[in-house]
């Protein structure tokens, strides 16, 4: 057995040593209690010096090896013609096979350039599940962002190896009405709203049908597509043979091109681009680009972040780095799981999923049952997570109302390579101890309602009693 690749009990070592670290520390349990009322119970208006383990999100906080550190200080910041544009273009067409680059500031700039150029006012994107910003981008051109991932998505329990699906049925009644309607369809791999579920090459291979037969173009959010991979040579049959860099090329042949965060899967602080095939496209969007995002040789990058990504993308599809680093959420996970922690399953790949909604059983759906848990595990021991439940689903544009999400789950992403073992051990032991009180929490409510993606600017209080 390769313990590099399936580790010891099913933990793999992480396939690298430490060169550079940087101190944390835990504020005292009155300092903490200050600062999240001082904050109005949101953990994104905290300072992170007062946070002791970050894990609010698993974008833009990797860190970078050795090799992309040198790359740095070798970037070619030239405005235009630039040889780290040149490197950063190469890794896109060696890994994922696509012949055009526009390179842009993060994956929201690239969404901003594609949509503006793919989507006509009133037009459908069908897809999996939108990510926030790829649904706010959509809407902001006046197009409708729908989510057509298959119904079991929904089940936080249910045990499906590829829960990032999309429905195929749905997806075809909703092209087959009228085809002209739909801007594109869009594949989110891994699904991140729905709990970092993958999406199976054989659905990928489906949704391409639908897309030729009704001539509809079909693309790739690749925020996660190298997490995605490596579930498809675990899970799917047929696949455990391939490298993972064959099984992402055929993700990617079945895609017009991709739209990738490359804050996520490029193991870099900031960054992301477009990628396609198609050179009439490719002649439209870059303008549009350089108006957004800048000239297409750096869209909004500087020469070195464009080398440190064209280094990272090939680091990020290293299968024994993804061992680890998926073996590292699972392992966490599994320790959760152990103490009765209800989670999101099947484990996903870049975060562990906690199920706000039963963990907090007591707490109706408009208390927020899953701030009022990532809240009380700051109190506990600092740790950060981020509420993907009722808060951030804000308010139904038509009746006003607030939305009660069917999955209301605290996240808790895991930055790539970033913490240790020991890390995720006090992660757990903190949430477990809230898991034995959960009965004495009580929800929250709004002190200040930010009107728009209120999860970022509000601020709450306890509910009396
Ligand atoms: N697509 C997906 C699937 C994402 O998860 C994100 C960001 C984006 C697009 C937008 O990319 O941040 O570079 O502009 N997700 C982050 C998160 C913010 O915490 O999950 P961006």
């Amino acid at each position: 057995m390769d313990i590099e690749l399936n580790g010891i009990d099913g933990f793999a070592p992480p396939p690298f040593k430490i060169k550079s670290v940087e101190a944390i520390r835990l504020i005292s349990r009155e300092e903490r209690e200050r600062k999240i009322n001082e904050n109005g119970m949101n953990l994104f208006l905290l300072s992170s010096k007062d946070v002791y383990i970050d894990m609010l999100t698993d974008s833009g906080t990797s860190a970078m090896s050795d090799q992309q550190w040198a790359g740095i200080m070798t970037g070619d910041e030239s405005y235009a013609g630039s040889g780290s544009f040149d490197h950063l273009a190469s890794a896109v067409s060696d890994i994922m096979g696509f012949s055009y680059t526009l390179p842009a500031h993060q994956g929201r700039g690239a969404e901003q350039t594609f949509d503006k150029v793919l989507i006509k006012e009133g037009q459908i994107v069908p897809g999996n599940m939108h990510f926030d910003t790829t649904r706010a981008h959509i809407e902001n051109v006046n197009g409708r962002a729908v989510d057509c991932v298959i119904d079991e998505a929904f089940d936080a329990g249910c045990e499906l190896p590829f829960k990032g699906n999309i429905d195929i049925g749905k997806l075809e009644a909703l092209v087959k009405k009228d085809p002209s309607r739909i801007a594109y369809i869009l594949i989110t791999a891994t699904c991140n709203n729905g709990g970092g579920q993958p999406v199976s090459i054989e659905n990928m291979r489906q949704t391409r049908e639908i897309s030729s037969k009704y001539k509809v173009p079909l693309f790739l959010d690749a925020a996660r597509y190298a997490e995605n991979a490596f579930f498809i040579k675990k899970r799917e049959p047929g696949y455990a043979d391939k490298r993972l860099r064959e099984i992402a090329r055929e993700m990617m042949s079945y895609m017009d091109g991709c739209i990738m965060s490359a804050k996520k899967d490029a193991l870099v602080n900031i960054g992301g681009f477009i990628a396609l095939n198609d050179k009439e496209l490719y002649n439209r969007l870059a303008p549009v680009n350089v108006l957004m995002e800048g000239f297409p040789t750096y869209g909004g990058m500087s020469g070195r972040d464009m080398e440190a990504m064209a280094i990272g993308l090939y680091e990020g599809i290293d299968e024994r780095y993804l061992a680890h680093r998926i073996g590292q959420v699972e392992y966490l996970a599994a320790k959760l799981d152990e103490a009765g922690v209800p989670l999101m399953k099947p484990f996903g790949g870049h975060a562990v999923y906690i199920n706000g909604k039963e963990f907090m059983s007591h707490i109706p759906c408009e208390n927020f049952p899953s701030q009022a848990l990532c809240v009380e595990c700051y109190l506990e021991g600092g740790i950060r997570g981020v509420e993907i439940g009722a808060l951030l689903a804000g308010r139904d544009p038509d009746t006003g109302e607030s939305i009660c999400p069917k999955l209301d789950m605290m996240r808790l992403a895991a930055p790539r390579r970033v913490y240790m073992r020991e890390h995720m051990d006090y992660v757990a032991e903190v949430v477990k101890s809230v898991f034995k009180r959960r009965n004495e929490i009580r929800g929250l409510d709004f002190e200040y309602e930010s009107p728009i993606m209120r999860h970022f600017l509000s601020r709450l209080k306890w509910v009396e009693g």
